[in-house]
């Protein structure tokens, strides 16, 4: 599914350098870790560099290689495995389409098809306008409002191709559409709103808790009867015969 191959040669640009800010970034994160541990901030000056650039290219992965004093293959082997890395350039907007099973069994294909028609029929090649690239990734997090999208750092939600398309001509004109659910529904709840704990008593003190109902505190806490003869089981002493 995941594209973890660097770009082609004649993709890749002659050259990377972080710029002086992010420079200094990946320096605060090695004085993160004791003298000697520079390499643990692997991730994150790759991190640092596919923000500063886009995606990570192999001249990055030389220069993150020279700053921590390791070997390139380590990077390389770093960057490869971890698809928030991304080996190709990408659009100004990358759509990460999550395909695993929830959000498949809810319709990934409809928002597949959607960026097919939309941005590029191929996964990881930059539109011809530059502005969107798609891949499918893994899980998000989000199955809960599946099936989802990932679009820069936003989720949009609870997505069908119609929604998708939507979105991805909006920004195509330059808008921000709303993330978040697609379909109305607030957040998480169910579908058509909240179903439990409407009951509006519950918060405005009409509430009567058993104390006040004029039941005892004593027939309050009395067992009420078994359900069957297995819930209620008869109590014998330690060593009597059964
Ligand atoms: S399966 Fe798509 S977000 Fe979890």
């Amino acid at each position: 599914m995941s594209f973890r191959r660097l770009a082609p040669a004649d993709e890749q640009p002659a050259r990377f350098a972080f710029s002086e800010g992010n420079r200094k970034l990946v320096d605060r994160w090695i004085a993160k870790y004791p003298p000697g541990r520079q390499r643990s901030a692997v991730i994150a000056a790759l991190w640092i560099g596919q923000e500063q650039e886009g995606w990570v290219t192999q001249r990055m992965i030389e220069e993150v290689a020279r700053i921590l004093d390791m070997p390139v293959m380590r990077v390389l082997e770093v960057a490869t495995f971890y698809t928030m890395f991304n080996l190709v350039p990408v659009g100004e907007h990358l759509v990460q389409v999550c395909t695993t099973t929830p959000c498949w069994l809810r319709g990934s294909d409809e928002v597949v098809a959607a960026c097919r028609k939309h941005i590029e029929p191929r996964p990881n090649v930059v539109s011809a306008d530059g502005k969107f690239s798609w891949t499918e990734v893994e899980c998000l997090g989000a199955c809960v409002n599946a099936p989802m999208m990932q679009i820069g750092k936003d989720y949009y939600e609870d997505l069908d191709g119609a929604a998708t398309e939507r979105i991805l001509e909006a920004l195509r004109r330059g808008e921000t559409p709303n993330p978040g659910p697609q379909d109305g529904r607030h957040s998480s709840e169910p579908a058509g709103g909240a179903l439990t704990l409407t009951d509006p008593k519950l918060y405005e003190g009409g509430y009567s808790h058993p104390a006040n109902s004029g039941v005892s505190d004593d027939d309050a806490k009395r067992p009420t009867a078994a359900g069957s003869e297995r819930a209620a089981p008869v109590q014998k002493p330690p060593g009597a015969a059964s």
